[in-house]
């Protein structure tokens, strides 16, 4: 399953609901855990990755209480940064993505399709604003794309596995405005 969301506490709430005993979850862009702090009791592990020093700074005491928590640092952009994570997990239950719920769809799109054709969560949860009316105002005109897509939390008309194939999708993010 796919949800998008908008609204933070709304966000904050499904990562609560949707989160199960035991599961395995990569939260992109938790800031100072806010919405980690709803699941980080019951996940067998969890990987918070955010670039910014203010999030690593607000996150100290929750990855100190919990050992089953662990950050990492970087642009989620970045081909170094899924290295990191791939070190740590190559499966995902739940891939949450919020870098900003008011900004660039685009951007979030990117970086929610090239993690989860990586990790193939379940479910992924992504606050965007933009993807929202997106979704809300497509409508599907070629009856050869209808297809009963399996309802996972991932494209499987994108998932690429391949570092390398990666490598080079990540390098156009070098276009790509500053966030
Ligand atoms: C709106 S805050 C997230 C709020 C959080 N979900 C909560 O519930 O409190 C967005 C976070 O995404 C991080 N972020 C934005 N762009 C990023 C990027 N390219 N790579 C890694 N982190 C990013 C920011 O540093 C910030 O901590």
């Amino acid at each position: 399953m796919i949800s998008i969301v908008y609204n933070v506490r709304v966000y904050r709430n499904l990562l609560k609901k949707r989160i199960k005993e035991g599961d395995v979850v990569i939260e992109i862009g938790p800031h100072k855990g806010k919405g980690t702090m709803e699941y980080a009791e019951k996940v067998k592990l969890g990987i918070l990755v955010d670039k910014s020093s203010q999030s690593e700074e607000g996150l100290k005491n929750l990855l100190k209480n919990f050992p089953n928590l662990k950050y990492v640092k970087g642009d989620v952009r970045s081909f170094e940064t899924i290295k990191k994570v791939l070190l740590l997990t190559k499966k995902c239950d739940v891939l949450a993505l919020d870098i900003g719920g008011g900004r660039y769809p685009d951007t979030v799109f990117k970086v929610w399709a090239v993690w989860s054709g990586i990790f193939k969560p379940k479910h992924s949860i992504i606050r965007n604003r933009g993807l929202g009316e997106f979704v809300q105002r497509v409508k599907i005109e070629d009856d050869k794309l209808k297809k009963n897509f399996r309802n996972s939390g991932w494209l499987a008309k994108w998932g690429r596995a391949m570092p390398y194939v990666l490598k080079k999708q990540l390098e156009e993010f070098k276009f790509w405005v500053k966030i």
